[in-house]
């Protein structure tokens, strides 16, 4: 009689030959999603860690190619012929988007800060475009010029917004001498995986350096209009009080929505600061005893970046609840290929 090892489980379960996945969870009463129980919604996917398997057909609407090739494996369709091992996973963690190419227009396009442009895109051709909030994608404004920017809308909103730091690369460069209202932007994406986890219920960190900025303000505003009513904290990191912008977007969020704070934290103010000042993760260390039950998003430069992920994880927030997205410029990341 074969065996089911499932991680995280001490004793594995006892399967029939020929007997699925699925059919042998239930039948143990393991909690597990499921709807169809044919192959066509890809509610019950597991990950498949090894073992003798033979897999029933199912529509790719339930089980992607590239998903069945990181060894996703829908548990209503996998029979078991021998000892079998497979981890049940979150399905947050599964989220697909199908990946777009739009043509788009400038239709906004301000200056929210001295090195910061905002750009507000309408979509001409191409949509619909799904992505999950706190995603990026790749703006091409002309040929051979494209870099990565995090969307900072919510997803279904009408117009697309971005936040280009103005870093003195060629990208940045373009945007500040460059382009105008009316312009045509090509995006491509959605991309990365720092996304809202919109199953977790409980408290919701959202720390931001510069730009990070855009992601975070993406996530509270999804969560937000979703009608989530856990506290949600949003921390934001800039230098000095120049650097500070969308202070008002930020505050009438947190006018609306009770749930909803932001603190504005200046790393390096030029003169006595009416504001918090000290580096953004001292912030947080000084606020937060505990991350007990809380899931952690993280944007901003590198050293940032790291320094949260350190703080969080050695005050014991597991890493699943951390998603961090780590903002690389492109002669940093030019520097790296180098390396
Ligand atoms: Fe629908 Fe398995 S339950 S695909």
């Amino acid at each position: 009689m074969p065996l089911i090892h499932v991680e995280d489980r001490a004793a594995p379960l006892a399967a029939e030959e020929g007997e699925t996945i699925l059919a042998a969870l239930k039948r143990h009463g393991l909690p597990a999603a499921y709807s169809c129980e044919a192959g066509n919604c890809g509610t019950c996917k597991v990950e498949y860690l090894g073992g003798e398997i033979f897999e029933l057909d199912h529509s790719e609407y339930a089980l992607s190619p590239a998903l069945r090739a990181k060894n996703i494996v829908l548990a209503c369709r996998t029979q078991v012929w021998g000892d079998v091992a497979i981890r049940q996973i979150d399905a947050d963690e599964l989220v697909e988007h199908p990946s777009r190419l739009l043509t788009t227009r400038v239709v906004a396009l301000d200056a929210p800060a001295h090195d910061v442009r905002r750009l507000q895109l309408a979509i001409r051709a191409g949509g619909p475009f799904d992505f999950s909030a706190g995603q990026y994608a790749r703006l091409e404004f002309a040929r051979g010029i494209a870099r990565d920017y995090s969307m900072a809308n919510a997803p279904g909103d009408e117009l697309l917004e971005f936040h280009v730091r103005l870093t003195g690369g060629e990208g940045s460069r373009f945007v500040a001498e460059r382009l105008a209202v009316g312009d045509q932007v090509i995006v491509e994406g959605p991309k990365g995986a720092s996304y809202w986890r919109e199953r977790h219920r409980g408290p919701m960190l959202l720390v931001a350096g510069g730009t990070g900025l855009a992601p975070m303000l993406s996530i509270a505003r999804a969560a937000l209009a979703a009608g989530r009513t856990e506290p949600m904290r949003l921390y934001f990191g800039v230098r000095a009080e120049r650097d500070v912008y969308m202070e008002d977007a930020l505050a009438e969020l947190a006018a609306r929505h009770p749930n909803f704070a932001f603190e504005i934290v200046l790393s390096d103010p030029a003169d006595a600061a009416s504001r918090r000042t000290g580096l953004v993760t001292a912030a947080v260390a000084q606020d937060w005893p505990s991350f007990a039950g809380c899931k952690a998003y993280v944007a901003g430069p590198p050293p940032m970046v790291a320094a949260a992920t350190a703080l969080l994880t050695s005050r014991g927030l597991p890493l699943r609840d951390l998603h961090a997205d780590a903002f690389i410029t492109e002669a940093e990341r030019a520097a790296l290929a180098a390396a």
